[in-house]
């Protein structure tokens, strides 16, 4: 499994080609997948470890990517701190219990949240027997694990994170803390279960001017990757990240996400020649017609030539509404388009 070419890439070592998965791989898209959620519901589905097991691994099967993703969701290890979880439908996820003011951060229970989500570890056993490409684990990021904490959900404009960073920075940095150690045990209960590389979802830390990335996450991303069972490929991603690239290296990862706002060429330059990059396709480019993917495809691809350790991606998850066979041909034309 070492040799497999994402870990390869990983690493930056040389490839036969270059390795693709896909954020969101299992999913709405998905027949196979809209079939599980027609009998269970979305925390159902992630809190049965056979079944989640089962759709990460359907998704390999059916798209022929270079490695897989443990199905389960960022805010799971939220839950066992009483946040009041829920996957309420269409309106996306709703914490009940927001934690808003510096009372708020004291009150927090002292939990051990990793062992509060002991079949996710199930399910990555499960999963990781069954596959033959590696299984990648994943977490939120503290400052995006924040902002759902906090905000209560979703958000536009990060009102009440903001706020609470720039009333009461010292709490800020106490709940940062505390999300940043749930983080390091989780996923090195991940990696004790057997996923190969670890992915740290910051989706939205690019609503940050730089100056707060600096002051108010930074330090706790340095804790995180710091924290993380050594000999583990790090991938650390992000979105609306165009201010922050040169920040996010310094904070760490062995492999750095690219959205498709930032070219993947120019991106990777500002990043450093030393560092892989994973990305960096529009989503919403697997709606045009495939001559139109196939383009697009090569185009990225011909931005990595010449540099070691591209591993080839969305730059954000796969939409609901995505065409399946837009999928699968995507995955083909860049094994083909790279040499495989
Ligand atoms: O990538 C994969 O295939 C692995 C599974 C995975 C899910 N969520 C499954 C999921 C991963 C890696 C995540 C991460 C996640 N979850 C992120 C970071 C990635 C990103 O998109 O930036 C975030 C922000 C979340 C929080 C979350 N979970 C939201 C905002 C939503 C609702 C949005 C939506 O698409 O409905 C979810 C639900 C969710 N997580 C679904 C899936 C497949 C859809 C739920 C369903 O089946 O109805």
């Amino acid at each position: 499994m070492n040799d497999a070419p994402f870990l390869k890439a990983c690493r930056r070592e040389p490839t036969p080609y270059t390795p693709i998965w896909l954020m969101r791989q299992a999913g709405r898209y998905m027949p196979e997948y809209r079939a599980v959620r027609s009998r269970l519901g979305f925390l159902e589905l992630c809190k049965d470890a056979d079944a989640a097991a089962e759709v990460t691994v359907t998704a390999v099967e059916r798209l022929g990517v270079d490695a897989a993703i443990i199905f389960a969701d960022i805010l799971l290890i939220l839950e066992p701190m009483g946040v009041g979880l829920e996957y309420s439908k269409g309106d996306g996820p709703v914490l009940h219990n927001p934690i808003r003011t510096a009372a708020d951060v004291e009150a927090m229970p002292d939990v051990d949240a990793a062992a509060g989500v002991p079949f996710v570890y199930d399910a990555v056993r499960q999963a990781r027997a069954a596959l033959k490409v590696p299984l990648i684990g994943f977490s939120g990021a503290p400052f995006t694990l924040a902002s759902y904490v906090i905000e209560g959900g979703g958000a536009r404009n990060y009102v009440h994170t903001k706020s609470l960073m720039y009333r009461e920075p010292e709490a800020w940095h106490t709940l940062l803390r505390r999300l940043a150690n749930a983080v390091v045990d989780y996923l090195n209960a991940q990696i004790a279960a057997g996923v190969h590389a670890v992915q740290l979802f910051d989706s939205w830390v690019g609503c940050l001017a730089p100056d707060d990335y600096r002051r108010f996450v930074l330090p706790h991303m340095r804790t995180v990757i710091a924290g993380i069972t050594p000999g583990v490929p790090i991938i650390h991603f992000g979105t609306g990240t165009s201010g922050l690239l040169e920040l996010m290296r310094e904070a760490g990862g062995d492999v750095i996400g690219l959205d498709w706002r930032v070219d993947l060429g120019a991106g990777w330059q500002r990043v450093g020649d030393d560092v892989a990059v994973q990305g960096n396709l529009d989503p919403v480019a697997l709606f045009a017609p495939l001559d139109e993917i196939r383009d697009r495809a090569a185009r990225i691809l011909e931005r990595a030539r010449g540099r070691r350790g591209h591993i080839f991606n969305l730059g954000h998850g796969i939409l609901p509404q995505t065409p399946v066979d837009h999928v699968i041909a995507l995955v083909d034309m860049v094994h083909e388009l790279s040499g495989r």
